[in-house]
């Protein structure tokens, strides 16, 4: 039997998780692939905290560089994080020809065309399943099973923080800042939380869908980038009074006009698909120009799902070796470069908006009157009685509308002496 020498770098909780799926399914791997997965080190600051699981303390050492060089060592599982250290250690076990195998979606986002470049020159394997995604494999089914198409559309739930808080927000008809608390006191969400609720680890991960499926180099700088922070369960309740939810989407679209990414939270209709993803699990819908729309589902974060990704980069990365074929699939291949980066005004799109009027004839039919002064057509429209003596809230779903005539519109609007707090408003996804 052959066998493949990893090394893991990052303990954590992921890397746990490795360990523990390696020892669990080591033998299956071996029997369905021929090749025996070894752990021949373990490299963290931290030896001593318990992870759970029996480990061989001859394993563990704190020198993550003294692994990348030990010549029985092939693949190399990055589960440091950031984009610090994991970086240098990325690209010294690149240019040392070793497969890299890694979660870091933030290294991918910021650092991908360098680490890219890297894998090329060197000839080396550089598999990020675990990246995006959690235990869903749309890494792979982009690379691989969907090779053959111009993917037209991604999008994206992808955070399972802000969809746990979404979903609760709905359900239980309670306030963002409270569920927000307990999903912290329960440890669903980070003590500090803003990387998942202002949209950027979304983001980080639409990064690099967008980077395979165009073959473009795209950063963050490309994607605009809006949290959940601001919805309220006001809206939510409106949106869903209309028939609609609102979900925190990673939205990639490439079509004759140029490509675009958004991060922001968009009203689906409840009939569609991704509109059933509840609480921290992900969904993402990839529409290609030959296959049509598919449907990718499961656990998006979480240490067992994480470490099946990694095993499932660790078992390719094995293959390669062993075939001698590293770099059989190319980390990133430029195949669309000529594809422009749509101007956000250009972006064509339908609009909720909560308007906050004062109840005075006529106001009305002034809103209405700005917004065909911008050729935005009102597709409904709701009204409720004021709440208290404030404001009347009124909801208007419209047609679609280029996003720069409807900033202008909503500017004017806004200025208006009878609206009395800023318009709040989403865009609604229509998958069409
Ligand atoms: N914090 C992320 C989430 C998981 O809540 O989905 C890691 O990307």
């Amino acid at each position: 039997m052959k066998s493949i020498g990893i090394g893991i770098l990052g303990f954590g909780t992921v890397g746990a998780g490795v360990v523990e799926g390696l020892l669990k399914n080591g033998d299956l791997i071996a029997a369905r692939t021929g090749i025996q997965p070894v752990i021949r080190a373990i490299a963290d600051l931290d030896l001593e905290s318990d992870r759970g699981i029996e480990v061989d303390r001859a394993l563990l050492t704190t020198d993550a560089a003294a692994v990348i060089r030990d010549p029985e060592i092939q693949v190399i599982v990055e589960l440091i994080g950031g984009t610090g250290i994991a970086r240098t250690l990325v690209l010294d076990a690149l240019k040392a020809g070793k497969s890299v195998v890694t979660a870091n979606k933030a290294l991918l986002a910021e650092h991908g065309p360098e680490l890219y470049a890297a894998a090329e020159q060197y000839q080396a394997d550089l598999l990020f399943e675990a990246s995006t995604g959690g235990g869903i494999p749309i890494i792979r089914a982009l690379r691989e099973g969907l090779s053959g198409n111009r993917i037209e559309e991604i999008c994206g739930i992808l955070n399972g923080t802000c969809n746990y808080i979404l979903t609760r927000m709905e359900n239980e008809k309670l306030p963002f800042d409270q569920v927000l608390r307990e999903a912290q006191e329960a440890g669903y969400a980070e003590a500090e939380p803003s990387l998942d609720i202002d949209g950027f680890d979304t983001a980080h991960k639409a990064v690099v869908l967008a980077t395979l499926a165009f073959g473009r180099s795209i950063n963050m700088d490309d994607v605009a980038v809006q949290g959940i922070r601001e919805v309220s369960a006001t809206d939510i309740e409106y949106a869903a009074e209309l028939g609609y939810r609102i979900k925190l989407l990673a939205v990639i679209k490439q079509n004759g006009h140029g490509v675009e990414i958004g991060v922001y939270p968009a009203l689906i209709t409840r009939q569609h698909m991704l509109a059933s993803v509840s609480h921290a699990f992900n969904a993402v819908l990839v529409r290609g120009d030959i296959v049509g729309e598919t449907l990718y589902y499961g656990q998006g974060a979480g240490r067992a799902a994480t470490a099946s990704a990694v095993i499932g980069d660790i078992v390719d990365a094995a293959r390669n070796h062993v075939g001698e074929t590293p770099y059989r699939i190319p980390a990133f291949v430029p195949c669309s470069p000529e594809v422009a980066l749509r101007a956000p005004e250009d972006i064509v799109t339908r609009y909720y908006l909560r308007l906050s009027l004062k109840d005075e004839p006529g106001i009305f039919a002034l809103v209405a009157q700005m917004l065909a002064g911008h050729n935005i057509n009102i597709a409904s429209v709701m009204q409720k009685e004021a709440r208290t003596c404030g404001a009347v809230p009124v909801i208007i779903l419209t047609h679609s509308a280029c996003e720069g005539e409807f900033r202008a519109a909503l500017a004017e609007i806004d200025a208006l002496d009878q609206v009395l707090a800023p318009t709040v408003c989403y865009r609604i996804e229509d998958f069409t």
